[in-house]
């Protein structure tokens, strides 16, 4: 913990006033270098209202996504060991993929204020403007084979879902793969990117990117029919700190409890979030193939089933769904 760390948990736990002779005492520092840190604290945009020859008292944190605000009352046991924020990066998932690279432990979180360069699936861009959103990126080195990695797309999605049902008691559902859908608007997606040898994957690089507080006019016209933000559609101003926290929390849960008990509870998570399955539906599959079909089930893969028009069950490991009413 770095004194700024320590300070903020000082003054956030303490009611009355707390002098600089106080903090320095406590921190075995000068008292001119209590003052620069509360100087720079409040740069980050903490509000600490200072009363001459009193002392200092911790009004507000910022609405920013910094680490040592991230970890403040997080319990995750994996997710989140470090913790690495930014106020702009050209993707998140770059800048993951290029630390797990060095050697990051597993669970550190890349995140971001701000994508110049943000990557959706199938080449597309992410819309990651400042303030208003979650753009981040874990790392994990889960040790099974590239082929499970479906599967890790859906344990993310009942994760976040979950998240955002509890933060803000919207109605969550998932689109196959990855989809996170609110009244049938995209909400946020998740990207996995991976280095993996031919029967084991080494490391994965989660994206994960969710319209928090974004209003109608933030989004560029040709996303405004498709894209929705947890904001719009709840009416109100999301906590994106506290989303965030929650966010990790669940992905700490359902990641350790794949690892212990398999995909099985999970796939039947899922299915309760579903908004694919019973659907007439076309998927684009990674080669330019579409197919149509009913999307009839999950399998224990995690790939999508569907019944083709002559009856054949088809499935498909990843892909672009539409429905088609
Ligand atoms: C999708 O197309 O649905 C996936 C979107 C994933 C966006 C996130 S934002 C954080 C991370 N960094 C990126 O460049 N992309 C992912």
């Amino acid at each position: 913990m770095d004194f700024e760390e320590k300070i903020v948990n000082i003054l956030r736990t303490t009611t009355s006033l707390v002098s600089g002779e106080d903090l320095s005492r406590e921190l075995n520092i000068s008292r001119v270098a209590v003052w620069k840190h509360i100087e720079n604290l409040r740069r980050l945009g903490y509000r600490i209202d200072a009363t001459s020859h009193k002392g200092y008292r911790f009004i507000q944190a910022p609405d920013k996504l910094i680490a040592m605000e991230i970890k403040h009352g997080l319990k995750t046991r994996v997710i989140a060991r470090d913790i690495i924020a930014y106020d702009e990066v050209s993707s998140t998932n770059d800048i993951a993929l290029d630390l797990a690279g060095k050697g990051a432990k597993e669970g550190t979180v890349v995140v971001a204020e701000r994508q110049t360069s943000g990557r959706g699936r199938l080449g597309r861009n992410w819309f990651s403007p400042a303030g208003y959103g979650i753009w981040t990126s874990i790392i994990f080195y889960p040790g099974f084979k590239p082929g499970e990695l479906c599967q890790m797309n859906l344990i993310l999605g009942v994760a976040i879902a979950q998240a955002i049902r509890n933060e803000t008691g919207l109605k969550v559902e998932l689109k196959w793969p990855n989809d996170i859908i609110v009244s049938r608007k995209k909400v946020g997606g998740i990207l996995i990117d991976m280095t993996a040898t031919m029967d084991k994957v080494k490391c994965l690089v989660a994206g994960i990117g969710i319209n928090v507080n974004l209003s109608k006019k933030d989004f560029p016209l040709h996303l405004r029919e498709t894209a929705s933000s947890l904001n719009i559609e709840k009416e109100s101003e999301i906590d994106r700190l506290s989303l965030f926290r929650e966010v990790l929390h669940q992905i700490d849960i359902y990641y350790l409890r794949f690892k212990k008990d398999g995909f099985v509870p999970i796939r039947e998570k899922w299915l309760s979030y579903n908004e694919t399955i019973g659907q007439y539906i076309k998927v684009k599959v990674p080669g330019g193939e579409t197919i149509y079909g009913h999307a009839t089930d999950i399998d224990i893969d995690g790939a999508l089933v569907i019944r083709l028009e002559n009856g054949i069950l088809k499935k498909v490991m990843s892909g672009d769904v539409s429905f088609i009413l």
